[in-house]
């Protein structure tokens, strides 16, 4: 079918609408909680640059290559593979997207429950200062029952949200939202690097120390960029689905890329002083790491306690919404799957698959104590939820984001890319350059590096 005559679609309300619910998409969990524990066990700054120039030459490509796919198919990832290329393989990387859709959805709600959980424990004022915040974290995080039942909570908010469509609610709340966090992460940062021992954690956060550069530390980074910009698994595809023919894509991608890095190098800012001024490891401290440093840092805001209940509070619902506009975007590419593959209602499948994601984020909510065997899996040393956050949060994202790559680069084409984001005013800026990174610089880049970790395996 000619996907101009498909059945007409929702689009967002303007340029501005979109570029906030791509950037609430993209800012989320990966920042705040993802980006300073993955830089942590990585080296710090020699990763942050890395990261940068991950962001830069694949990340930027690659997300302007979904969002080009989306609005020229008007289709979720399944479908656009599908009326791009008629009958061949591609279509599963449409439906790789989808499973991995899901399965992220699965554990980020647990962890964006844990959120939910500490808007409750600020508010009634849980952190002073001494306060023994792991011991804090571990109660929550390793309770079976809080550690489910939050969880619920959180996929119950993610599907409310979906059911009642991204335009209207959405649309409204990022636009106050996202900016607030902005601002409440930049105060957090000027008071995070005037403790004293910060300088340390400036020093391992900003000054490059090459030689702990590895085929690992470049996967992260690669992979890292692709989850906190939301990309590899057809999120951008989705929500290109809805972008407006008037509106032009590059400068939103850029936008989107720009906002989300900010807000991930800020909070580099905040954590790895605070770390070092607590006198803890960078790389230690697995999933709750964040949870651990930012409440002890929350906590010394004067005047005690009020300080730390405004800010703690302020800080966590708004982590929360800023997880809670990923997890919508991650539950609406299977929604719109199998809305426009399968005929199903959007209620039904909101409800059928946010369900489905709850049931498989089970041994998530179990692997951070609850559950020894899954706190430490048998033979892998992991625990169940990072386990998954590498394989699906990283490996498939990066796999995903190649063939992508591949696909607009070689198959569809760039030329056809190009006249779908000239569709606007005619004009293509950076045209040249995208071309050539998205041909040739992020597959040979993402190739490279997963031809490295095979070698270093064997
Ligand atoms: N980008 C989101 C975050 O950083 C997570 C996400 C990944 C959302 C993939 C959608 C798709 O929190």
């Amino acid at each position: 079918m000619d996907p101009s005559t498909g059945p007409s679609r929702d689009t967002w309300g303007s340029k501005v609408a979109f570029i906030l619910a791509a950037a609430g998409s993209a800012i989320g969990l990966g920042n705040i909680w993802g980006f300073p524990t993955v830089a942590g066990q990585n080296g710090g700054a020699a990763f942050l640059l890395i990261y940068l120039g991950a962001v830069a030459l694949i990340g930027a490509p690659v997300m302007l290559a979904e969002l080009i796919v989306g609005r020229r198919t008007q289709r979720n990832p399944v479908g656009a593979f599908r009326a791009l290329a008629p009958g061949k393989a591609w279509v599963i990387v449409g439906g790789l997207g989808v499973l991995t859709g899901i399965v992220i959805l699965s554990f980020y709600s647990v962890i964006a429950g844990w959120t939910l959980a500490y808007i409750y424990k600020t508010l009634i004022g849980t952190f002073r200062e001494g306060t023994d915040t792991a011991a804090i974290f571990s109660d929550l995080a390793g309770g079976a029952v809080p550690a489910i039942s939050w969880h619920l909570l959180f996929m119950a908010l993610t599907i409310w949200v979906v059911l009642g469509g991204v335009r209207d609610g959405i649309e409204r709340w990022t636009k106050v939202l996202m900016p607030l966090l902005f601002v409440l992460l930049a105060a957090l940062a000027v008071r995070a690097v005037t403790l004293s021992g910060a300088d340390a954690g400036l020093t391992f956060y900003l000054k490059p120390d090459f030689s702990k550069v590895t085929g690992t530390v470049i996967l992260s980074a690669i992979g890292q960029a692709f989850f906190s910009l939301s990309l590899g698994m057809g999120a951008m595809i989705t929500y290109g689905s809805y972008v407006s023919k008037r509106d032009d894509l590059v400068s939103s991608a850029g936008w989107v890329t720009f906002a989300d890095t900010t807000i991930a190098i800020l909070a580099g800012l905040i954590i790895f002083p605070t770390l070092f001024h607590a006198g803890l490891e960078p790389g230690s401290g697995g999933p709750g790491m964040v949870f651990v440093v930012l409440t002890s840092l929350l906590s010394s805001i004067p005047p005690a306690p009020y300080g730390g209940v405004i800010f703690g509070t302020g800080f966590f619902m708004l982590l929360g919404i800023a997880a809670l506009t990923s997890s919508v975007s991650l539950l609406e590419v299977v929604t719109s799957w199998a809305v426009d593959e399968h005929g199903m209602s959007r209620r039904k499948a909101a409800i059928c698959f946010g369900g489905v994601a709850f049931v498989l984020g089970i041994p998530s909510a179990l692997a951070n104590g609850a559950v020894s065997w899954l706190t430490s899996l048998p033979g892998i040393g992991m625990d169940f939820l990072s386990f998954t956050f590498m394989l699906f949060g990283q490996y498939s994202l990066v796999i995903g984001a190649l063939l992508i790559s591949l696909f607009v680069g070689w198959v569809w084409g760039v030329r056809a890319a190009g006249e779908e984001v000239r569709e606007n005013d005619g004009r293509f800026p950076l045209g040249r350059t995208w071309s050539f990174l998205i041909r040739f610089v992020a597959p040979s880049a993402i190739v490279a590096i997963l031809v490295k970790m095979v070698a270093d395996l064997i």
